[in-house]
């Protein structure tokens, strides 16, 4: 897989779960195509496997226990989740935050399962619990932001500049307000690798154009 610039999340809004969920994939996969721009998209557990088989971007899921096979009624295994074609998956997003040794325990199942695994964090913080136990990338995304219309890009200017200085060199990703162009371009200039957005996109009235304006920036 080559690692996403843009991750997007559909959360359960509307407009991204059931038929809408793979209506929304097939246009984001043509931007990818159009573009030959690596983008991932993050869905729920009841249409992942719809989506996964309906189209050919890599296919995340929101979140995942760090459970195998058995019995944990309920949970999200991401053993079945690779079974279903599914690569990889944000995890202890702001909406489904775990506790910290789950969040360990998680990190070190994606890892040896090869399923790459994207650690959201509200705060720079955070950054040094979990560092060691090297995900495939962390991402930034201050909770108070997430949903609404100023970025994190424009808002927390300093807080992306000192996430980037805990990275250490590692890639990161920022989330939270992203709409346009503007916002990932000053987000990429603070040293982000990539961006997770959700309501910008999902929730647009054209996602075809709000994508490809966001595409646009990291070509420029
Ligand atoms: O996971 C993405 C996220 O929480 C940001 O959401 O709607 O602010 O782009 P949004």
């Amino acid at each position: 897989m080559t690692k996403p610039k843009i991750i997007i999340n559909f959360k359960l809004y509307e407009n991204a779960c059931g038929q809408s969920a793979l209506n929304l994939a097939e246009i984001v996969e043509k931007i990818s195509m159009e573009e030959n721009f690596p983008v991932a998209i993050a869905v729920n557990p009841v249409d992942i496997q719809t989506v996964s088989n309906g189209v050919n971007i890599p296919v995340f899921s929101q979140h995942f226990d760090p459970v195998a096979f058995g019995n944990f009624t309920g949970s999200v295994s991401p053993y079945v989740l690779k079974e279903s074609g599914v690569i990889g998956s944000l995890i202890n997003h702001s909406e489904k935050k775990l506790d910290r040794n789950d969040l360990k325990e998680s990190i070190q199942l994606a890892k040896k399962l090869k399923f790459f695994c994207a650690v959201c964090l509200n705060d720079p913080n955070e950054v040094a619990e979990y560092f060691g136990y090297e995900p495939d990338a962390f991402v930034l995304e201050p909770k108070e932001l997430i949903g609404g219309d100023i970025s994190v890009s424009k808002a927390k200017f300093n807080v992306i500049k000192e996430f980037n200085d805990m990275m250490n060199g590692k890639d990161f990703y920022v989330g939270a307000g992203i709409k346009n162009q503007e916002d990932v371009q000053i987000s990429l200039s603070l040293g982000a690798y990539g961006v997770l957005v959700s309501s910008g996109v999902v929730n647009a009235e054209d996602p075809y154009s709000v994508l490809l304006d966001l595409v646009s920036a990291f070509k420029k």
